[in-house]
């Protein structure tokens, strides 16, 4: 290692207590967690703390949706993110939730101190207020018709039609998501950070090499529009912490509290391992700061979170990382395609590793998306982590094995090629460094290829026919052993459950950066066993189809009305079409000609429906509810101008109408007798 041991703290963004963990999500912990992987594995003092986003108006709608408490709700969604990180092998030094008494107290001081500096405002301002509920509606819980385009159903701040932005009191038709009453304009007093205080800090700041080149024009938009004073409370009912030294009942809104949580993770870590929280968040502080997050929460992080900061006499980020979205197969992830995937689906038929690897080969330093292009991600594993890597220890552990008792040469034949192994480690490094995962991963394979042509050349499959050659097949394999050790260190930041695993199978110390210097040389091994297996295509479809019965399964939306527990409620009523709308669906009445399973999916059947001469073949999520031979011969209603969709399996040309929630409560609708095959359903 070239440079001294740094002081490194590092976070993620805090994901709401609101619901799972899915892929998109996974994108930004994996990053992160290879970094500081990296990082620890070069010997530095690195620590990664996160924490669950505990506040705000939409987990406190959640919870009574639930029938339960907000507590109790944040409680059971922290458990559930934890495990759901510790499958992925996301390796947190603390996880922590912002609703804390760490973070109380920090949110307290961070307030209190630019209150006393002058930087806090209040101001009377009139919003939408829910009379039914008695809350005041963030933007997201009031729907209307777009003041611009008049399109109907659009959110408080935005119109999706016409992508106008606007104020919700500018609706038109405003209806509260949470009860359905018209909300009435209301006033209440507010607090403000004036973030204009800090624009000349800000602007040094944002142009110090803190932030990626892109993030910082960016900011120079944000700029350019003017900083605007920032609304940090809220009114009660919500779910966080009351603004502390004042009469009236006032919250602290979630985005005042959430980054604070970033601190809060650490302090608790702190008191875990008896480290100087001053020496890390004081304004002197030598430490290193750097916040992984998302390209839509940028605003909060490069403005208001150091603004904050500044005023409160803390130390601000050493840098921002941002990244982009995740879209699969190249197209935002989708509830029906069924590539909205949850971290525990996903594991439920995958393991967590291959993500890991092809996320990290996809992975730059820049904000661009990036694409999980599902039949790639299959090819990419089986060939790279299967196919090259443990392809070098698979040829070489059995010789090893068989002919020389598990044992090692004495010395490496081709030093000079051990050599160009470890040099390349530097540049690697660099790459980690630098956030060039996606580099890194291609210079390792590069040497994964050297690796395989050296045994290749050196043939140990030929020569161990011949008696004389058997100690130069042990060097041989040694020497392949040993460039595969080094390969598994430079990957051990991505992959490293399979590092362990190499770890007992050479019988050598936890690999890093340094000790792989000195090669394993007259040295024992333990037998060969499979360190990671193929993919098998057939697990991924397993993981869409199951994302798609997720959605069937799912729990009603946070904003429905009902306030207390009770009966399960309803899924809510789609929003309102017109006449013209529905009479665009063409339902028929359809005989069920044909039915029988789909090998390799657990949930589909496929159909043959009968139109009255014309036979479509339908692919349907109904296998939980019915045998095929129940099936045939039963008249059903489908509708018949679906545009036709390639799946997996074949293409389906319709769909079938089921009604219940999924699982084995789906019920298939039935016409009446006299209903014919063919007839158009009104
Ligand atoms: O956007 C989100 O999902 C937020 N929960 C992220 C918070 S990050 C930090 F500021 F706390
Ligand atoms: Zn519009």
């Amino acid at each position: 290692m070239t440079d001294r041991a740094r002081k490194i703290l590092v976070t993620s963004a805090l994901p709401y207590a609101n619901g799972p963990i899915h892929i998109g999500h996974l994108v930004e912990y994996i990053q992160t967690d290879i970094w500081v992987r990296f990082q620890k594995l070069r010997g530095h003092a690195c620590y990664y703390v996160c924490a669950d986003d505990a506040h705000g108006t939409p987990i406190m709608l959640r919870a009574q949706a639930e029938g339960i408490t907000p507590e109790a709700l944040i409680a059971r969604v922290g458990r559930e993110h934890r495990d759901d990180f510790a499958d992925f092998l996301i390796g947190f030094d603390h996880y922590h939730s912002t609703h804390s008494p760490e973070n109380r107290e920090l949110v307290e001081t961070l307030y209190r101190r630019n209150r006393d500096g002058g930087h806090i405002a209040t101001r009377v301002i009139e919003q939408l207020y829910d009379p039914e509920r008695g809350m005041f509606l963030p933007d997201r819980f009031i729907k209307g018709e777009c003041p611009r385009c008049g399109a109907p159903d659009q959110y408080g701040d935005a119109c999706e039609a016409c992508g106008a932005t606007y104020s919700p009191t500018d609706l038109k038709h405003p209806v509260s998501a949470v009860s359905g009453a018209t909300p009435v304009p209301k006033e209440s007093l507010h607090y403000f950070f004036k973030l204009g205080d800090f624009e000349p800090m800000l602007r040094r700041w944002t142009r110090a090499g803190h932030l990626q080149e892109e993030v910082q024009h960016k900011l120079d938009e944000w700029f350019a529009e003017g900083l605007k004073e920032w609304d940090i409370s809220r009114d009660p009912p919500y779910f966080g912490f009351r603004i502390p030294d004042i009469e009236e009942e006032k919250y602290f809104y979630v985005w005042m509290d959430a980054p604070v949580g970033y601190m809060a993770s650490f302090k608790a870590l702190c008191a875990r391992e008896g480290l100087d929280f001053d020496a890390w968040w004081g304004p002197d502080s030598d430490a290193e700061l750097y916040h992984f997050i998302g390209k839509d929460i940028i605003y909060f992080h490069a403005l208001f979170w150091p603004a904050m900061l500044e005023g409160a006499g803390f130390r601000k980020p050493t840098a921002i990382f941002a990244h982009g979205f995740l879209t699969v197969d190249g197209k935002k992830m989708s509830k029906s395609r069924g590539t909205f995937i949850k971290a525990r689906t996903w594991l439920d038929h995958l393991p967590p590793e291959p993500l890991r690897y092809y996320f990290a080969a996809k992975l730059g330093p820049g904000i661009d998306d990036i694409d999980l292009n599902l039949e790639d991600f299959v090819q990419r594993v089986n060939s790279d982590l299967v196919g090259k890597v443990v392809n070098i220890a698979s040829r070489c552990a059995g010789f090893i094995h068989k002919r020389f008792g598990d044992r090692l040469a004495e010395a490496l034949p081709a030093p000079d090629l051990y050599a160009t192994f470890l040099q390349a480690g530097e540049e690697i490094a660099r790459l980690y460094e630098a956030r060039e995962f996606g580099h890194a991963m291609r210079e390792i394979m590069a040497l994964a290829d050297a690796a395989n042509q050296y045994i290749d050349e050196q043939k140990p499959w030929v020569r161990i026919k011949q008696p004389d050659q058997a100690p130069e097949v042990q060097a041989i394999c040694t020497q392949g052993l040993n460039l595969f050790r080094v390969l598994m260190a430079y990957l051990k930041p991505v992959l490293p459950a399979m590092a362990e695993r190499v770890e007992a199978f050479l019988r050598c110390a936890p690999l890093t950066w340094i000790n792989i210097r000195e090669p394993l040389l007259s040295h024992t091994i333990e037998r060969f066993e499979p360190l990671m297996t193929r993919i098998d295509p057939e697990r991924v479809a397993a993981v869409l189809e199951a994302s798609r019965a997720d959605l069937a399964a799912e729990a009603p939306a946070p904003a429905a009305p009902s306030a207390s527990a009770g009966p399960p409620a309803k899924e809510p009523i789609a929003p309102e079409i017109t006449i013209d709308d529905f009479a665009k669906v063409d339902l028929r009445v359809a005989r069920i000609a044909k039915a029988e399973q789909v090998a390799g999916a657990d949930r589909l059947l496929r159909l043959e429906l009968d139109l009255g001469g014309e036979t479509r073949q339908v692919f349907a999520g109904i296998r939980s509810a019915y045998a095929p031979e129940d099936l045939v011969g039963r008249l059903t209603v489908m509708v018949a101008n679906l545009k036709p969709r390639k799946m997996r399996f074949g293409v389906s040309e319709g769909m079938m109408l089921a009604a219940g929630p999924g699982g084995k409560d789906l019920f298939l609708l039935t016409p009446d007798a006299g209903a014919e095959p063919g007839m158009r359903v009104r």
